[in-house]
C-alpha cells in the first residue's frame, strides 16, 4: 500500500555539513580507541549510511595518523518499538545482538535519540552479553524530547524537535537515500 508522500521543507542539515562532522567524529574515535579492537554496532535501519560514512571516516583518520590504528568489526542489530499514549514504549530485538560481544569494545551507531526508549533498551540488553565497555555514537539528537536518561558519547548534531527524513532516517519507508537530512511540511 502505498503512503501519501508530504512534501520536504527544506534541507536542516546539508551534505557537506554532515561530510564535514562525521569526518571530524572519526578522528575523535580513532584517538579514543587507538590500538584497540571495536564492534561498531549498527541499528538498522535508520543507521546505515550513517555508519558507512563513519567506518570511512574512521580509516581516513588513521591514514591521517598512522600510529593510531583501530582494528573494526562490524555488527548490526534491529529493534521495533511501538508507541502507545497510555502504556510506556515498549522496545523488542527481533534481529542480531546475540553473540560476539563479550569482553569487546562496542560502539553503538545510531541515526536519532528521540524520546531514548530504545537506545536505554538496547545498552541493557548488550550489558547482559558482557561486552567490556559500550559507548553510543549518534548522528542525531533531539534532547528536548527525551523520557528516559541516556548517557551519549559521541551527537554528530543537536536538533529541534522536528521530524526530519533522510542520510538513512525515514517516513513510512521513504526518503532513506536522501544524501542530506531534510524536514518535512505536515507531519
Ligand atoms: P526513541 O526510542 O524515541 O529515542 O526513538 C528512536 C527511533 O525513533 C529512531 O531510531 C528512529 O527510528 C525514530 N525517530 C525518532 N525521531 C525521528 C525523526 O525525526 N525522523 C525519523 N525517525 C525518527
Amino acid at each position: 500500500m502505498s503512503v501519501p508522500k508530504p512534501l520536504l521543507e527544506s534541507v536542516l542539515i546539508s551534505e557537506s555539513d554532515l561530510q564535514n562532522r562525521i569526518h571530524e567524529l572519526g578522528t575523535q574515535i580513532v584517538t579514543d580507541y587507538e590500538n584497540k579492537e571495536l564492534v561498531l554496532l549498527g541499528v538498522l535501519r535508520g543507521s546505515v549510511i550513517f555508519f558507512a560514512d563513519l567506518a570511512r571516516a574512521i580509516f581516513s583518520a588513521q591514514l591521517e595518523n598512522p600510529v593510531k590504528e583501530v582494528q573494526l568489526r562490524f555488527e548490526f542489530v534491529q529493534l521495533v518499538s511501538y508507541r502507545n499514549s497510555t502504556k510506556p514504549t515498549a522496545v523488542e530485538l527481533i534481529r542480531g545482538g546475540t553473540d560476539y560481544l563479550e569482553q569487546r569494545h562496542v560502539l553503538i551507531v545510531e541515526d536519532i535519540v528521540d524520546t531514548g526508549h530504545t537506545l536505554k533498551f538496547l545498552c541493557e540488553h548488550l550489558w547482559t552479553l558482557k561486552p567490556k565497555t559500550i559507548q553510543v555514537c549518534t548522528l542525531l539528537d533531539k534532547p528536548s524530547q527525551r523520557q528516559v536518561p541516556v548517557a551519549i558519547d559521541y551527537t554528530g548534531f543537536e536538533i529541534p524537535d522536528t521530524f526530519v527524513v533522510g542520510y538513512g532516517l525515514d517516513y513510512a519507508q521513504q526518503y532513506r537515500n536522501l544524501p542530506y537530512i531534510a524536514m518535512l511540511e505536515s507531519i
